[in-house]
């Protein structure tokens, strides 16, 4: 039982190990935004009700978190602790109605707390106790109706605090809660329900932006200086507030003054009270004629001399009409001047400007004008720069429309319903850097229409019905370098329709019925042009053509050429994007192509951004190749492309690739080697492939959420297509693994056993082991030699084998001897071929001689080589019944010595062998006569003949007994082998 734990524990650490090698990640709720370092995080619209589960598995290194849209209600304690590196924390648009006075705990370094849009009614006083960090606290949107006087006591960073949209009403314990924070400078209470300001406590001096619009304010009730340090103080939309709730105060270092919607009179407050009248917004102060406005600048006029006033905001005051000099007695107006939402319905040629000599900006936007009419003869106003007119029902601007206002480099007069613009109507317009006519209705620009306007850069024509951009239509305009003609009813551009553009880089040309694109015309501007938006044309291909439409356009960085209308682009050309060789994003989205050639994209070797969205007719699979020269690719979406396998072919050389969406494809499972190569990527969106929950994913599973370097976002929403109703990040793998463990087991086991035995068949059998192979090895050589030579046919009698030691003895007796009496030897110094590997020459030799003679010495014992021989030779003794060997003991070798030498043993045990009589033999040279003929007779004998050999054992026996009686040393029999040595050996 304890073993089979331990196994187990062993086996997990070895997958531990083994998965830590490729991983990617993923969270159960939340997202990492890619690129960002494991910092940002984003858990939205989470069906998980429970934040401290939503957030559980989000990296410690987080900062930046955003859990919103979901259904939680409660904020449990220490929510967040294991995230102390937060430094902004939005947890708006939940339903949270309740907050654990710890939830917030350990987030020391947290600068943003974000609750908006909650349903907060109280909080705890220290539930912010550990943020003494927080510059920006946001409550806006929830239902709190009082806070706790030590509620901010340790917030003493808090810069920003938003209550907006609450149910507050005591003002006076708000600003007991907040008189200590010495870092804050803008509050805001609007929209709650305060009817005063009545307070205990001061604000604190650094406090520079109070908001009080949509209370209930009626009187104030406050000290004289309570709004002393206030710079900017909004008290619209309190209905019933009038100017005696001001009356004494200090507002002397206001710099803006909100008053909208209120019943306070401006002449009275100007009147009566130290704010400056330039601080003062008179947007809806009912000032709603020429006569207010009259009384309204005589009075700043005399009160405030030599003043220049910088901004005049008269929105929503219901003006009809202004007469002629209506602010010529007003103090200079140097910057804005604010008309918008009135009820004007013309504004005939600015004439109620007159005397007004430095206004820089004027906005006419949401009132009534219809016409904009001819001012070539009304006195100019040539401070003017920026003028708008949007928002009204500006049907018609006439010829001339801006002369009166030559200087104007920003022009607005978009969204109107302008079908009628005069050829001359932007006559004299040579500053103009900005001219803004789109959402209007027409139908025309003549090649004059832009004329004058040589100074031009963004010209924004979007959203009319434009069929025809006429030659020359943009002649002058070489300094434009955004042209936006998208939206319009183009169906032709004429050959000379982009001539003079020198500059432009922006061509915007979307949602038009541009069936074709012509390469003359966009390609006169190729030495400029950058961005070229073409998706929602009628552009379609039917036939193969090789030419690409880009050709000489090596500056164009972004190409759009998604959904053309109404079948697709259907057969994109090889050749397309040929020459574009700097973009660095593509666009094809929705296009019904048919098939892409694996050189499509071969010229864009510095894309970084590539989309190919549905761009596809149901399957179509990508070419090997296909990407291989994109290595600088961040981005790749190839979602609905009918993608089945994810191949290294295809995706393998996008070594640069970042972020990966595979939505929606066909593919059941996923190499993870490949991703392993792709070592750039972060993330890789897999959502809605019908992923197999079979042991083809095991591995994909678990490297799934596993690691830090790749994300796998959505997978615990991912579920398994063959198992409907379970999940692809908990399908059941053991079934897997129970294979693997079964196979690792045994594996160990093998290992172990093997190890154990090792050093025992080392020793035992090691030579085994090596003949065998040897033999094998010359196993087929013999074996087609043998075909070759039928009958034993030996090419020597015996091959000799001995040590370089015994040299002397072998060249000056046995040679002499027997090549004497025609016997063929075979000596390795002499008849091994050159070059050949010396175990093969061994081999050939002791399978190429009838016999092995073994010249057994000290110094043979100790050589390795004639152990080989030895050893190969009573190999083929024993396995092949082939008597081969004959040994020649040269010396007497002590028994004790010999016996570490099992199988020279075993062998003298079951063969012949001969003694060298030496020179201590009493009768040497007839001793050593009768060696040479025994040799000579055991050279002669036939391997198999077992005849002979049982005639020579006989002998041996004889001779031995011989030997017992006699003491000769001619042959010498050893004594019996110790039985244990011999039956080791098998
Ligand atoms: C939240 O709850 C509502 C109603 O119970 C449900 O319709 C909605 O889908 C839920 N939203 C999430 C994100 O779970
Ligand atoms: C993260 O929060 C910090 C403020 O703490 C902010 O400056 C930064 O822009 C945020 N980063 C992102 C990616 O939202």
């Amino acid at each position: 039982m304890a073993d089979s734990a331990c196994r187990e524990l062993i086996l997990k650490a070895v997958f531990i190990c083994l998965l830590k090698l490729a991983f990617s990640y993923s969270f159960r709720s939340c997202i990492e935004i890619p690129d960002s370092n494991h910092k940002t995080f984003r858990c939205i619209k989470c069906h998980e009700p429970d934040i401290t589960t939503i957030v559980q598995d989000v990296f410690p290194t987080a900062t930046n978190l955003t859990v919103s849209r979901s259904n939680t209600t409660f904020v449990q304690g220490r929510s967040f602790d294991h995230l102390s590196n937060l430094t902004c924390l939005v947890l708006d648009v939940n339903h949270i109605v309740e907050i654990h006075k710890d939830a917030f705990n350990n987030l020391h370094q947290l600068q943003i707390l974000n609750l908006s849009c909650n349903r907060v009614s109280s909080l705890h006083r220290d539930v912010f106790s550990d943020l003494h960090n927080l510059t920006q606290l946001l409550l806006g949107s929830n239902k709190l109706n009082n806070t706790d006087m030590f509620l901010f006591s340790k917030l003493t960073n808090l810069q920003i605090l938003n209550l907006r949209r609450n149910n507050l009403k005591n003002f006076s314990a708000l600003v007991e809660c907040i008189a200590n924070l010495s870092s804050l400078i803008k509050l805001d209470l609007s929209f709650n329900n305060l009817t005063t300001l009545h307070h205990s406590h001061r604000l604190p001096e650094s406090l520079a932006r109070l908001y009080l619009s949509n209370n209930k304010l009626y009187k104030l009730g406050c000290d004289k200086s309570f709004l002393m340090y206030v710079k900017v103080l909004d008290f619209s939309d309190n209905k019933k507030l009038s100017f005696e709730a001001f009356q004494g105060l200090n507002l002397e270092n206001i710099t803006y003054l909100r008053l909208r919607f209120t019943n306070v009179s401006a002449s009275k407050l100007l009147t009566h009270t130290n704010v400056r009248p330039w601080s003062i917004d008179f947007s809806g102060l009912k000032l709603k004629d020429s006569r207010a406005l009259s009384s309204l600048c005589f009075f700043l006029q005399h009160h405030h001399k030599k003043q220049h006033i910088p901004k005049m905001f008269l929105k929503g005051n219901s003006i009809r009409a202004l007469k002629n000099n209506t602010f010529y007695h007003c103090p200079n107006f140097t910057g804005v001047m604010d008309l918008s939402r009135n009820e004007m319905k013309t504004t005939g040629c600015l004439q109620f400007l007159h005397g007004q000599n430095q206004l820089e900006s004027l906005k006419l936007e949401h009132n009534h004008l219809t016409k904009l009419m001819s001012c070539n003869k009304t006195k100019n106003l040539y401070s003017l720069r920026s003028l708008s007119y949007r928002y009204n029902r500006i049907l018609q601007v006439s010829g001339f429309a801006f002369s009166n206002t030559p200087k104007l480099t920003n022009l607005e007069l978009n969204i109107n319903i302008i079908a009628y613009m005069d050829h001359k109507a932007l006559s004299g317009l040579k500053d103009l850097v900005t001219l803004r006519l789109d959402n209007n209705l027409l139908t025309d620009v003549y090649n004059d229409s832009f004329k004058d306007l040589t100074s031009l850069k963004t010209l924004n024509l979007r959203n009319n019905q434009i069929a025809v951009i006429f030659n020359y239509t943009f002649h002058s305009l070489s300094n434009l370098s955004i042209l936006d003609l998208g939206g319009n009813k183009i169906t032709q551009l004429k050959p000379h329709a982009f001539d003079g553009l020198h500059s432009l880089a922006n061509l915007y040309l979307d949602r038009n019925r541009l069936n074709m694109i012509d390469s003359s015309l966009f390609g006169k501007l190729h030495a400029t042009l950058q961005v070229l938006d073409l998706q929602d044309n009628h552009i379609r291909y039917l036939k193969e053509h090789t030419y690409s439409p880009f050709i000489n356009m090596s500056r164009l960085l972004d190409l759009k050429l998604d959904a053309q209308k109404p079948n697709g682009i259907y057969l994109l050309p090889r050749a397309f994007f040929r020459g574009l060789t700097s973009l660095k994003s593509l666009y094809l989205t929705n296009n019904h192509i048919i098939g892409f050639g694996d050189e499509t994209f071969d010229d864009l070797k510095n894309l970084e951004f590539l989309t190919l969205v549905d761009s596809c007719v149901g399957i179509a699979q990508l070419k090997p190749g296909i990407f291989k020269n994109l290595r600088k690719l961040k981005m790749l979406f190839v979602e609905n492309m009918g993608i089945k396998s994810f191949s290294k072919e295809v995706f393998g050389n996008l070594t640069g690739l970042k972020t990966l969406h595979l939505n929606r494809n066909a593919m059941m499972s996923l190499d993870i080697s490949l991703l392993d190569n792709l070592t750039n990527l972060t993330y890789i969106d897999m959502r809605s492939c019908p992923l197999s929950c079979g042991c083809q994913n095991s591995d994909l599973q678990n490297w799934t959420v596993s690691n830090k370097r790749l994300q796998f976002p959505y997978l615990y929403n991912i579920t398994c297509q063959d198992h409907p109703g379970s999940y692809f990040h908990n399908f059941d793998t053991n079934v897997c693994y129970l294979d693997i463990e079964l196979y690792l087991y045994s594996l160990t086991f093998t290992f172990t056993i093997l190890l154990t035995l090792i050093p025992f068949l080392y020793v035992r059998l090691y030579w085994k082991f090596k003949y065998g192979y040897y033999v094998f090895r010359s196993w087929f050589g013999e074996q087609w030699r043998r075909l070759r030579d039928q009958e034993e046919n030996y090419k020597y009698d015996a091959f000799v084998s001995y040590n370089s030691a015994d040299e002397d003895w072998v060249m000056e007796q046995l040679l002499p001897n027997l090549e004497g009496s025609s016997f063929r030897l075979c000596l390795h110094h002499r008849d091994f071929e050159l070059g050949r590997d010396i175990v093969d020459n061994i081999v050939a030799a002791v399978y190429g001689s009838r016999k092995t003679i073994c010249v057994v010495s000290q110094s043979f014992l100790r050589s390795e080589w004639c152990s080989l021989e030895i050893q190969l030779a009573s190999y083929r003794l024993f396995q092949e019944m082939q008597d081969v060997l004959l040994l020649v003991f040269l010396e007497p070798i002590p028994k004790r010595q010999l016996s570490t030498y099992h199988r020279m043993r075993k062998v003298m045990l079951k063969k012949t062998y001969l003694q060298w009589p030496g020179l201590n033999c009493s009768d040497p040279s007839s001793a050593k006569e009768l060696f040479w003929n025994q040799l000579k007779r055991a050279l002669r004998s036939s391997n198999t003949g077992s005849q002979e050999e049982q005639k020579m054992k006989e002998e041996n026996d004889q001779k031995r007994q011989e030997k017992d009686m006699e003491e000769t040393e001619y042959f010498v029999n050893q004594t019996p082998i110790d039985e244990e040595v011999y039956y080791l050996i098998p």
